[in-house]
């Protein structure tokens, strides 16, 4: 798939206040500080379109943005961030959990994991609850530019394992070099173009 637009849409914290589009859309889960935003940034090769911070927290509200007037990115706020308040995290979670829920549309999970680090307790849970809604599920490891070949190869088997999910819905994936857009874009593309009938 070759990204020709891609479009900053409105920030929200409620399903209802979603745009009516009707369009597929792509949730994109993971811990705070993950790289959720930068992926969106390297998807649509706009450093500026989607707001980064080296400070876990950034994203507070659930963004959307458009690609190519076909697919909308859904831009989650990260979970297991320590440092807010209890009752800001509550807001964060009845968010996420909200759109999760609520959504007509999803037609893909991006589960985002650090690829350095074994996935955490919270990363099992969301992926569990991603399953109880019946999503299917690409596990993106991202920040795979920190690592070494040797290292990755090592990695992937650890979150295969934890996560239960298949190697071949495990994507490396780099916002800083763009290792994995391509299979990523791949993915996103299947999602718009129906399944060849066999003749
Ligand atoms: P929240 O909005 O706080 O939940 O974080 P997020 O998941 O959106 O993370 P964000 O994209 O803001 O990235 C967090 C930090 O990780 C930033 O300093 C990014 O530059 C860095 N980062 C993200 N992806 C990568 C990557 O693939 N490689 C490297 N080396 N750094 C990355
Ligand atoms: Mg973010």
């Amino acid at each position: 798939m070759v990204i020709r637009s891609a479009k900053f849409i409105t920030s929200l914290a409620e399903l209802k206040d979603f745009p009516g589009r009707g369009m597929p859309e792509i949730a994109i889960v993971g811990k705070s500080n993950v790289g959720k935003s930068s992926l969106i940034n390297k998807v649509a090769n706009n450093g500026k379109l989607a707001r980064t911070s080296a400070e876990p927290g950034k994203t507070r509200l659930i963004n959307l943005y458009e690609l190519n007037r076909q697919l909308m990115l859904v831009d989650l706020p990260g979970y297991g961030f320590a440092k807010v308040s209890r009752d800001e995290k509550q807001r964060w979670a009845g968010m996420i959990e909200g759109y999760l829920s609520g959504s007509e549309n999803i037609r893909l999970a991006l589960q985002l994991v650090d690829m350095r680090h074994k996935p955490s307790d919270d990363d099992v849970d969301m992926i569990n609850y991603l399953r109880h809604y019946n999503m299917p599920v690409l596990v993106v490891c991202t920040k795979a530019d920190k690592l070494s070949r040797n290292e990755r190869n090592k990695a992937i088997p650890i979150i295969s394992r934890t996560l239960a999910v298949q190697p071949w819905d495990i994507i490396p994936f780099s916002s800083v070099d763009g290792t994995g857009r391509d299979a990523l874009l791949a993915r996103l593309e299947a999602l718009i173009t129906p399944p060849q009938e066999n003749e």
